[in-house]
């Protein structure tokens, strides 16, 4: 269906694709796999016109191809899902929905009751029970995901390109998305799919191609490899990939965990609940938290971090009313959310001063700033996170994905928090950084902080905490000690 053959992409200064070749069949589902910066979402964006400047050719049944920008690319059939959600914040899901092709009546007038019935229709489909009128704005990232989902189905296309579409939706979600991409499948459409979940590949995808360092290292069937055989193509290396070696690399044994009472929740209810929620955090502790999409994993950070209004804890066995985001700083909270477009970078600055940007007092002097502080922060963090960017210097829009996200992290672990929320902290993280950064959280939580991690993968909350919360419908439905949960306890209590 579609051959891109020897595309080379350069920015200014990085080689972003080097001469990478990729075939798409019809009916099939080709995997895209490889580490954070390996150039992925850059080819995804030649083969859907986003850039028009590159080396090399595109072949769409077997008719060269050559398109001059988005709309171009859609019309011959080319739809994506982008990684970095593509919604506009204010206008609604049904605009949104239709930007660009609204559906106008036989007066060119705009048809705004057949846009909406669409949108119900196509919300229905991915089971999303929205309002097609709200503002995209007041939705979470997981809804967004799906809307921009829906965003692609409603193109007729020949050609699906779907880069991380699972990366903010968990469970019941992403079974309906798999439901509907084994019905793309049987009405012969090609698709791309990028995923750091290699394990949904195994799922989905009949063919794979392997990225590294902007070069295509192999293209295979899926049933010829596993997934440690993916692993070491990617990184260029033999890994295991094991519970151990990967998700827990200092093996963390619980007695790390001091029996200082940290933090403090009594009787807290969440604006959309009535349930009262009770727990502690001690110091050194790492505490996950499980549940699914609209359990109220994020308000209960949110409120935590004072978002949505007063909330009253206890850090250190002091009495504090958190009002505000500064209230929560000057308690010693810091947080990482799970909306990194949002409230995570400013993409006009650099990498390194969005990450001193939390610490920019720690590092001036007189109110002076020391660039050679700055400069030790910024280079620490690249180093330890393995941050891909040509310097600290680059933009950080320029950045890929998953290194944007690592650059987040770094912006608050260099706050030096007492207590640390993590919502969803490895989102679009490669398998490989993932385990760097559970290490820096276990190197944080034996120097006495508290830790709290929001996650829904399974195995990563398993791996890296010493205790469980599970949340379902805003309420506490099950604690467990590491010693006693399992996938299956947890899943349980969080249906409950
Ligand atoms: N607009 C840009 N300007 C400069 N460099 C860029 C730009 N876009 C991407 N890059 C660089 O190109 C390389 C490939 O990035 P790309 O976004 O394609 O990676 P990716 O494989 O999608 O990674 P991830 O898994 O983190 O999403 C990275 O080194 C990135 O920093
Ligand atoms: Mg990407």
């Amino acid at each position: 269906m579609l051959s891109a053959k020897n595309i080379t992409k350069k920015f200014s200064g990085v080689t972003a694709l080097d001469n990478v070749s990729l075939d798409l069949q019809s009916g099939k589902v080709n995997a895209i796999i490889g580490e954070n910066g390996a150039g992925k979402s850059t080819l995804m964006k030649i083969l859907s016109g986003v850039y028009t400047d590159y080396e090399g050719t595109i072949e769409l049944d077997n008719q060269a191809a050559k398109f001059t920008g988005t709309r171009a690319a859609q019309e011959q059939g080319i739809a994506i899902i982008h990684q970095e959600l593509n919604l506009i914040p204010n206008l609604t899901v049904t605009e949104n929905i239709f930007l660009g092709r609204e559906i106008t009546n036989r007066f060119g007038l705009l048809d705004k009751a057949a846009m909406r019935q669409k949108t119900q229709v196509l919300l229905d489909t991915l089971r999303l029970d929205i309002d097609p009128s709200v503002s995209i704005k007041d939705l979470k990232v997981g809804q967004q995901q799906l809307v921009e989902i829906a965003k692609a189905l409603l193109l007729d296309a020949k050609v699906i390109i779907m880069d991380e579409p699972t990366s903010a939706i968990t469970g019941a979600e992403v079974d309906t998305l798999f439901d509907i991409i084994a019905d793309l499948k049987k009405t012969g459409k090609a698709i791309a799919y990028i995923s750091h979940k290699l394990d949904e590949l195994f799922k989905i995808a009949e063919t794979y191609t392997v990225l590294r360092d902007g070069k295509s290292i192999e293209s295979g069937n899926m049933e010829e490899v596993t997934k440690d055989m993916l692993v070491s193509k990617m990184v260029g290396r033999d890994l295991v990939i094991s519970k151990k070696s990967t998700l827990s690399p200092s093996g963390r044994d619980a007695s790390t965990v001091s029996n200082d009472i940290l933090l403090k929740v009594d009787n807290l209810t969440l604006s959309k609940f009535n349930q009262n929620i009770n727990f502690s955090l001690k110091k050194g502790e790492i505490l996950g938290i499980f549940g699914l999409m609209g359990a109220g994993r994020t308000e209960l950070f949110e409120a935590l971090f004072g978002l949505n209004g007063t909330t009253k804890i206890e850090v250190e066995n002091t009495p504090l009313s958190i009002k505000s985001p500064a209230d929560a700083v000057k308690a010693g909270l810091a947080l990482v959310s799970e909306d990194r477009k949002k409230d995570g970078i400013i993409p006009e600055l650099s990498v390194k001063k969005n990450i001193s940007l939390t610490t920019l007092l720690d590092l001036s002097r007189n109110g002076i700033l020391s660039p050679s502080k700055e400069n030790d922060l910024a280079q620490k963090y690249i180093s330890d996170l393995k941050i891909k960017t040509p310097s600290d210097a680059q933009l950080i829009k320029n950045l890929s994905g998953g290194n944007q996200q690592k650059a987040i992290i770094a912006k608050w672990l260099a706050t030096k928090p007492k207590i640390l929320l993590l919502d969803e902290p490895t989102r679009g993280i490669d398998i490989n950084a993932k385990s760097e950064i559970y290490k820096l959280m276990q190197e944080l939580a034996e120097s006495g902080l508290g830790i709290i991690m929001v996650s829904s993968e399974l195995p990563e909350i398993l791996a890296v905490s010493d205790r469980i919360l599970v949340l379902s419908e805003g309420k506490l439905t099950g604690d467990f000690d590491i010693n006693e949960a399992t996938e299956e306890s947890l899943l349980k209590a969080a249906i409950a």
